[in-house]
């Protein structure tokens, strides 16, 4: 069984469904509003389990009412959550979420998620050591994500790193990451690159193998030397597209050891049932799913 590793944020999500994005300063009535466990840490975690992974987290809740419903949602879908700290005097992790014409704005509140510490990180080792994967994002303070390269890299684990949001990182940070898993903002950013329309050229400039994720256009992916080469999107109809992006870097993670072309072929795949769908995790395939959409688009 394949075994991965989620260091990253937990969130509450408060999704409202509107008929269009608001201006600034408007009120707008929306169509519908839910709370659904999100963070895209815990959502990777989550898409990962629901593929047939055996997966631990390693993030942290705070002591409010909802931190004890993201705990138990990570519980029973599966996910080893011995190093999810459950900290006391701080609230969970939030995102507001705004949801029009299949896509999104969101302002996330770190909360707990900003306690991850490198110590907690160091104390998951135990974990770490003999993953297949380790998934991490940028949602949680940047020393608990350095600690995770290293103790990722002494352990002999590949990483995949998801730069999102997007921050610019010290290149000797990506020398040890086996894949990047950017948008094109994301790798502009985190290379400190001045904007561009040729990703392409980003990604040959990044010191290490890149996968590119492109939305509807699929994603484009570059390992080593080689010239970047694309997989294309799967037609759907688009419903939410909040965490796609996680469900592709978990499926990206579960299928690697088949091939980079297969894993992106995959991941792309997972990634367009879940923009399909309303809710991160609510839309997230589990593995039967991904193989009937594949045998269906083959
Ligand atoms: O990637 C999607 C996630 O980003 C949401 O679930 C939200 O919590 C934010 O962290």
């Amino acid at each position: 069984m394949t075994r991965i590793v989620v260091v990253g944020s937990i969130n509450m999500d408060l999704v409202t469904l509107a008929p269009r994005f608001p201006e600034p300063g408007e009120t707008l009535t929306g169509d519908r509003f839910l709370t659904v466990p999100g963070g895209k840490g815990a959502n990777q975690a989550v898409a990962a389990a629901r593929l047939g992974a055996r997966v631990s987290m390693v993030g942290a809740v705070g002591d409010d009412a909802f931190g004890q419903q993201l705990y138990d949602g990570l519980v029973a879908e599966g996910v080893d959550v011995t190093h999810v700290a459950r900290l006391e005097g701080i609230g969970s992790g939030t995102a507001s979420i705004t949801v029009a014409g299949g896509e999104n704005n969101i302002v996330v509140v770190p909360a707990a998620n900003g306690r991850v510490t490198p110590a907690q990180v160091e104390a998951a080792r135990v974990v770490v050591r003999g993953a297949d994967a380790l998934l991490v994002q940028l949602e949680i303070p940047l020393d608990a994500v350095e600690a995770t390269l290293r103790v990722a890299r002494e352990e002999g684990v590949p990483v995949i790193l998801n730069p999102a949001p997007a921050q610019r990182l010290p290149v000797e940070w990506l020398a040890h990451v086996r894949f990047l898993t950017p948008n094109q903002h994301e790798l502009t950013t985190v290379l400190g690159a001045e904007s561009t329309s040729d990703f392409r050229e980003l990604m040959r400039r990044a010191p290490c193998p890149v996968v590119l994720t492109r939305g509807e256009d699929g994603a484009w992916f570059r390992d080593g030397d080689d010239e970047p080469r694309h997989q294309s999107g799967f037609k759907v109809e688009a419903v939410d597209s909040t965490g796609a992006g996680d469900t592709f870097n978990a499926a990206l993670a579960m299928y690697l050891q088949e091939g980079l072309d297969v894993a992106v072929r995959k991941a792309c795949a997972a990634a367009a049932i879940a923009v399909s769908r309303l809710g991160a995790q609510d839309g997230m395939p589990r593995v039967d799913e991904l193989n009937a959409f594949l045998e269906a688009h083959s």
